[in-house]
């Protein structure tokens, strides 16, 4: 059997509930119908919102993994995946809150290398804190995307961490603005916006994909690219994330 590599993508932010878990369900649903396997990750270690919002029902996680690995007690990774369809597995964040602190960064190279064997893609999902675990993750990923928000503090933040990756010569991130998650706040142009953060912005969700009943389908642990619905509906926002999916297969590591 061939042993693939998968390509790993961290989805990130400078401020919280910007869209990060949504942008990730929403890749996987694009990957998914392009018949890739995709490992979505749920490092959001304290939110643990990707098994809640596909409705999955799980014994293992993130913790289980990285205790049994600890304990030489590890077998194969298939155990400790949950599947949400034929081609999207879900790593999940611990299910007892209280061990989100028990789980090691120096785990989480061997779990995401353990995995990426099994897997085209793997996408992360995090918090916007530039913790241990989120610098580590970072560093094993080939693509960090950052999703951000027409929202002043954000874009503050966003030029702040621009200014980090300059100083570290690394560019080894994609800037997405959400304009879906927040219709009402488009005051400042995507010039603005650009002058704000000393950036470009390489992809947009654009405010046509906003979803005014989006936890009808939280609630029904639905993927909304995977929703024929709303692929109708929201031709111009599919095609924008079809493209960062196909350029994020393109992009090659530095
Ligand atoms: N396209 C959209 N249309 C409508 N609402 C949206 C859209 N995308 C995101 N939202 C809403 O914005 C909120 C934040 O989204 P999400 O949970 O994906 O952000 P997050 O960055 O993962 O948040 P956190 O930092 O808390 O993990 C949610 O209530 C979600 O339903
Ligand atoms: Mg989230």
């Amino acid at each position: 059997m061939a042993i693939n590599k998968a390509k790993i993508f961290a989805v990130t932010s400078v401020k919280g509930g910007t869209g990060k878990t949504t942008m990730v369900l929403n890749l996987a649903g694009i990957f998914s119908l392009q018949k890739k396997k995709v490992l979505i990750v749920d490092l959001d270690l304290y939110g643990s919102a990707i098994a809640a919002s596909l409705n999955l029902k799980y014994k293992h996680d993130l913790y289980t993994l990285a205790d049994d690995l600890q304990n030489n007690k590890f077998d194969f990774i298939e155990k400790y995946v949950t599947k949400y369809n034929d081609f999207i597995d879900v790593l999940p964040a611990p299910k007892d809150l209280r061990n989100a602190n028990h789980i090691d960064s120096k785990f989480l190279h061997i779990i995401l290398s353990k995995a990426s064997m099994k897997y085209d893609i793997m996408l992360i999902d995090t918090n916007h804190f530039l913790s241990e675990i989120n610098l580590v993750t970072f560093d094993q990923c080939d693509e960090i995307l950052y999703v951000i928000t027409n929202d002043p503090i954000d874009l503050k933040n966003m030029k702040s961490m621009v200014a980090i990756y300059k100083n570290m010569k690394n560019k080894n991130y994609k800037i997405i603005l959400n304009e879906a998650k927040d219709i009402q706040r488009n005051y400042f142009s995507n010039i603005d916006i650009k002058n704000i953060i000393k950036d470009n912005i390489d992809y947009t969700v654009p405010n046509h994909f906003y979803i005014k009943n989006i936890d009808k389908y939280v609630l029904d642990g639905e993927i909304l690219t995977l929703n024929t619905k709303i692929r109708n509906s929201r031709k111009k926002g599919i095609k924008n994330l079809e493209m960062l999916a196909n350029n994020l297969l393109k992009d090659k590591k530095d």
